[in-house]
C-alpha cells in the first residue's frame, strides 16, 4: 500500500468530471487500499478518487467511530433523495482547516458497487448520508466550498494559496 498526494483546493484538477470505473479489477482493488490508508493517515472519514488525482467514479469511506468500518462506492447512484434538508458542518481533506455548514438532504439511497464489484443499495441518514453526498459531488468536479459565498469562497482560496506559499518556503 502506499499513501497518495490529496490535490488542495484550489486546484483546477479538483473540477475534473470522474469517469465510470471499467471494473472493480486488481487496479482498482490496489486503487481502494491505498485510498483508504491515506484516508486513514489524514484522518479523513472519506476520499474520493479525484483528490488523489485519479479522475474514476470510487469512494472510500469510514464513518465509524473505532475507524474499522471501510465502505467502497464505485459508480454511485442516488436513487432517492428525502426532500427533508438539514445543514451540517462540512470539512475536507483537499481544504484542510476550512469547516463550514452545508445543506443537503438528510436521506438518500444509493446503488454502487462495493469493493469486490457487487452491486449494493445503501440506505444512508446521518453523518453517513453527508459524507455520501459531499464525495459525489467530488466526482462531478464540485468542491463543497462551492457552496459557500462568493466572498467566503475567496477567502478560502486565498487563505490556502497563502499556506501553500509558506509552505513551500519552509
Ligand atoms: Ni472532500
Amino acid at each position: 500500500m502506499a499513501l497518495l498526494a490529496i490535490l488542495c483546493y484550489p486546484d483546477p484538477r479538483l473540477h475534473t468530471v470522474a469517469k465510470p470505473v471499467q471494473a472493480v479489477d486488481a487496479r482498482i482493488r490496489k486503487l481502494v487500499a491505498d485510498m483508504l490508508e491515506t484516508m486513514y493517515d489524514a484522518n479523513g472519514i472519506g476520499l474520493a478518487a479525484t483528490q488523489v488525482d485519479v479522475h474514476e467514479r470510487l469512494i472510500v469511506i469510514d464513518v465509524s467511530e473505532e475507524r474499522n468500518q471501510p465502505m467502497v462506492l464505485a459508480n454511485p447512484e442516488i436513487l432517492w433523495a428525502s426532500d427533508d434538508k438539514q445543514v451540517n458542518d462540512e470539512g475536507c481533506l483537499s481544504v484542510p482547516g476550512i469547516y463550514d455548514g452545508v445543506e443537503r438532504s438528510s436521506r438518500i439511497r444509493v446503488r454502487a458497487l462495493d469493493g469486490e464489484g457487487n452491486s449494493r443499495e445503501i440506505e444512508a441518514e446521518g453523518l453517513l448520508a453527508v459524507c455520501i453526498q459531499h464525495e459525489m459531488d467530488h466526482l462531478v468536479g464540485k468542491v463543497f466550498v462551492e457552496y459557500l459565498s462568493p466572498l467566503k469562497r475567496n477567502r478560502i482560496k486565498t487563505k490556502m494559496l497563502k499556506a501553500r506559499r509558506d509552505g513551500e518556503r519552509v
